[in-house]
């Protein structure tokens, strides 16, 4: 299956798209978490990318567009994948439609997660992730580690996202809403769009995901 996560910040995106990723057998691949993984590492392109992710703005399409691609040009994306994060406008939806055209593929669903926004607002508050990887992801309420600042998955250290003050999450919102949601439409005219709740506990959301994709097929 080829599917597109999209949602707000703090949505559940990321939490979520573990759990559906293994239960489909398909690879998770989020931008966001491929350029943090850029940014620990020194790169090139991480530096280009960490001033626009730190003022929650996007990465300039030239960037991210190309990296998206050359991961879902690895072997294990063959048959199939989970988008988490891309597209995130208009134009990189353009780029996947045309990129998925020229090797005689298509996109199954996608995937909208709805939250109220003070919901989101409390789950990026209390997000803390890890150090060694961005996709080791707790929350010091609803779902804390089991020993406090330390990661359950790999034993890394637990810390807060840069890009996750009050004032730059103000910013993803407002970012989202004008550049991402329009996506939302773009895709509904392909007829691929199924929206569901993503409140409630991170197992009843993936419940909900996996029938709302069942009946989707
Ligand atoms: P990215 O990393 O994609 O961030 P985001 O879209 O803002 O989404 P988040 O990671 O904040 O949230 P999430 O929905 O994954 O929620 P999570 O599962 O962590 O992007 C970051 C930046 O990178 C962007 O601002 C941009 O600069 C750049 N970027 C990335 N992709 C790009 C692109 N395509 N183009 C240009 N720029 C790009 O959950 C949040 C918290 O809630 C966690 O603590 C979790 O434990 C908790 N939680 C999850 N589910 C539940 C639940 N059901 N109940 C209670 N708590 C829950
Ligand atoms: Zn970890």
């Amino acid at each position: 299956m080829r599917i597109v996560l999209v949602g707000p910040p703090g949505a559940g995106k990321g939490t979520q798209a573990a759990y559906l990723a293994g239960n489909l057998s398909i690879p998770h691949i989020s931008t966001g978490d491929l350029f943090r993984a850029n940014i620990s590492q020194g790169t090139e392109l991480g530096l280009k990318a960490k001033a626009y992710m730190d003022a929650g703005d996007l990465v300039p399409d030239e960037v991210t567009i190309g990296m998206a691609r050359d991961r879902m040009e690895q072997p294990d994306a063959e048959n199939g994948f989970l988008l988490d994060g891309f597209p995130r406008n208009v134009s990189q939806a353009e780029a996947l439609d045309a990129m998925l055209k020229a090797e005689d593929m298509t996109l199954d669903a996608v995937l909208d997660l709805e939250v109220p926004e003070d919901e989101v607002v409390k789950r990026i508050a209390g997000r803390r992730i890890c150090r060694n990887d961005s996709s080791h992801v707790f929350h010091v309420t609803y779902s804390p580690a089991k020993s406090e600042g330390v990661c359950d998955v790999c034993g890394g250290e637990l810390y807060q996202r840069d890009d996750d003050s009050e004032e730059t999450v103000r910013k993803r919102l407002e970012v989202y809403h004008t550049q991402t949601e329009p996506i939302i439409d773009y895709y509904k005219a392909q007829g691929l769009v199924v929206t569901i709740s993503a409140l409630g506990k991170v197992t009843e959301v993936t419940q909900r995901a996996m029938e709302a994709l069942k009946k989707s097929d």
